[in-house]
C-alpha cells in the first residue's frame, strides 16, 4: 500500500462522484423499500445493504481507489443509510469485510462533521472519505440536527492481505457470520510492525 496513504491513514476526495449522481441515487433511494433501523444509536434510520446503484459505482470506481490507496482490492459490499433527526454515530472501528471503507455523502439538510481519525470533515453531495476501516476510528460529531441525512457506504479487501477471504461479503452471505477481525496481522502486512 503506498505509504503515503498509510500514513495519513484517511483522505477527502472531493466529487469523488458529481452533485448530480449523488442526486440520483437519493431519488433511487426515496423510491427503494429500506430496512428499518438497522443500529440502536440511529433509532430513526433506515438502511439497505447492496443497493443497485452503488452496486454499480463500487464496481465502476474499484481501479480508482486500486490506484489510490497503490493495492488491488476486492468489493465486499456497499451499505446505504438514511439518518433522521436525532441519530447519532459514535466512535467505532469496522468489520473484517471492511479493510478500505469509502463514506460518501449524498444528500443533507444539516452540517454533521463526519470524524475520522485526527480530522473533522466537513462533506458536500458526491464527496467521499477513504479510511482503513479497522485501524480508524471513525463517528459523525453530536446528534443529526436535520431532517434526514443521505450517506453511502463502500468496502474492500485487499486480494492479497489477510481479511481476502471475505471478498463479496461471502462468509456472512453464506453462512451469516463474520471473520474476525485480524488487526495484528493487518498491522504487520501495511506497517510491518
Ligand atoms: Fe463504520
Amino acid at each position: 500500500m503506498k505509504q503515503e496513504f498509510l500514513d495519513k491513514k484517511v483522505a477527502l476526495i472531493k466529487n469523488f462522484i458529481s452533485p448530480e449522481h449523488a442526486a440520483e441515487c437519493v431519488h433511487e433511494l426515496r423510491h427503494t423499500r429500506m430496512s428499518p433501523s438497522d443500529w440502536d444509536v440511529a433509532p430513526n434510520a433506515s438502511s439497505i445493504y447492496n443497493p443497485t446503484f452503488g452496486l454499480e459505482i463500487m464496481c465502476d470506481k474499484n481501479s480508482l481507489i486500486n490506484e489510490i490507496v497503490g493495492e488491488y482490492l476486492v468489493p465486499t459490499y456497499c451499505f446505504s443509510r438514511i439518518y433522521r433527526t436525532g441519530d447519532t454515530l459514535p466512535k467505532h472501528e469496522d468489520r473484517a469485510a471492511c479493510e478500505v471503507s469509502l463514506t460518501i455523502h449524498l444528500d443533507g439538510d444539516e452540517e454533521w462533521l463526519f470524524g475520522c481519525f485526527d480530522k473533522q470533515l466537513s462533506l458536500n453531495p458526491g464527496d467521499a472519505v477513504l479510511y482503513l476501516g479497522h485501524l480508524v476510528p471513525h463517528y459523525r460529531v453530536g446528534p443529526y440536527r436535520g431532517k434526514e441525512y443521505f450517506q453511502f457506504f463502500m468496502h474492500y479487501v485487499r486480494t492479497r492481505g489477510c481479511h481476502k477471504k471475505v471478498y463479496f461479503d461471502k462468509e456472512k452471505r453464506l453462512w451469516g457470520s463474520d471473520m474476525a477481525v485480524n488487526e495484528k496481522k493487518l498491522m504487520e502486512e501495511l506497517y510491518g510492525i
